[in-house]
């Protein structure tokens, strides 16, 4: 498999290194009908981490009964062994008996996960945000006494399925509530992929205004309408360095109606390594990956990259 590179020809405007955050492991296999085993998905942790990805959300300590599909996290978890645990290797924990088990897991970095609107709230975590963010805080101040590093999501935060447009007042109030828990990084998630460039500038320049600088904030961009990358590269002209993305596009979330796959890693590093920015990533490493992982869903990845460099359909 011959897969080329951009030509290089470096933007200024962008950072000179950005990390992007994987969450192909969990985002993406936290919606696939078929369960993919344990064994494979350790796999897919070493691959990725092999391919020169830095940060790798690896699984969800969450019912069940929630989420099936990401039942087996202490399994997949003592599979990685060491290479599943320490602060570049989040999981999502949404409550106290979630913490437990994690922390007996051993792992050294948690993700919590709230929604800047009721309606999703209650979807997602049976618990208004009110609520929720009641249930999260025990958890995080236990989390930090632990040592563990934390991220706080924030979903529906560009336009929610049942509630239509999302003022932006209102997930900065929710991304403030989070934060001050003591997250060390707030993500801000496009749960139905519906957010445009502007939308974008003018979250990042409110969450700014109340304290929260681009340097602690991640992006979630899924890519129902195809703006992701769009997004993304506003977002990094605005100072933004941690980008969340999922190998071979993979991804959503079961209790958000019209939630498709995340911005594809491979369409990132492809735009990143033409713009002249760092990502420590082997894009043809990742490219088999891809297609590795693709084998076992049973059909191919929905990347450009991927698709443009192999053929593949
Ligand atoms: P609940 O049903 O209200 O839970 O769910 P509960 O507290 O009433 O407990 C019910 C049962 O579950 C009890 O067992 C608990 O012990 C057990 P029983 O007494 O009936 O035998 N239980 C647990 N078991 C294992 N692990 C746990 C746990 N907690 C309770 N952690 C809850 C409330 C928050 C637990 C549930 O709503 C939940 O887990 N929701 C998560 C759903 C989810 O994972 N969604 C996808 C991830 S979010 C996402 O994808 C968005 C994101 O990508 C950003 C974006 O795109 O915007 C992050
Ligand atoms: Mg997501």
């Amino acid at each position: 498999m011959s897969t080329g590179l951009p030509q290089r020809e470096p933007d200024d405007e962008l950072p000179k290194r950005v990390t992007i955050y994987e969450v192909g492991p969990r985002d993406g296999l936290q919606n696939e009908k078929a369960v993919v085993p344990a064994g494979v998905k350790a796999e897919f942790v070493r691959r990725l981490a092999a391919a020169g990805l830095d940060t790798i959300e690896t699984t969800s300590f969450v019912p069940p009964s929630w989420v099936p599909q990401l039942a087996d996290a202490r399994e997949v978890l003592a599979d990685l062994g060491d290479e599943g645990l320490g602060p570049r290797r989040p999981v999502l924990v949404p409550n106290e008996r979630g913490l437990e088990d994690a922390l007996h897991a051993g792992v050294g970095a948690i993700a919590i996960f709230g929604s800047a609107t009721e309606t999703f709230a209650r979807k997602n975590l049976n618990r208004t945000v009110e609520e929720s963010v009641a249930m999260f805080a025990p958890v995080v101040a236990r989390a930090r006494e632990a040592g563990l590093w934390v991220r706080a999501y924030v979903s529906m935060c560009f336009g929610d399925p049942w509630e239509g447009p999302v003022p932006v007042e209102q997930v900065v109030d929710v991304s403030r509530r989070l934060m001050d828990l003591g997250a060390d990084q707030l993500s801000i998630g496009d749960t139905i992929g519906v957010g445009t460039t502007g939308h974008v500038a003018r979250l990042l320049d409110a969450l700014q205004d109340k304290g929260i600088g681009a340097d602690r904030i991640g992006v979630h961009f899924h890519d129902t309408y195809g703006q992701a990358l769009a997004n993304t590269m506003t977002a990094l002209r605005h100072g933004v360095t941690v980008v969340d993305a999922s190998t071979g596009g993979l991804g959503g979330c079961p209790y958000a109606k019209s939630a498709t796959g995340n911005l594809a890693t491979e369409d990132l590093v492809w735009a990143l390594d033409g713009a002249g920015v760092e990502t420590g990533v082997d894009l043809d490493a990742l490219v088999e990956t891809s297609l590795w992982m693709a084998g076992h869903l049973g059909r191919p990845s929905p990347s450009r990259v991927v698709k443009a460099l192999t053929g593949s359909d």
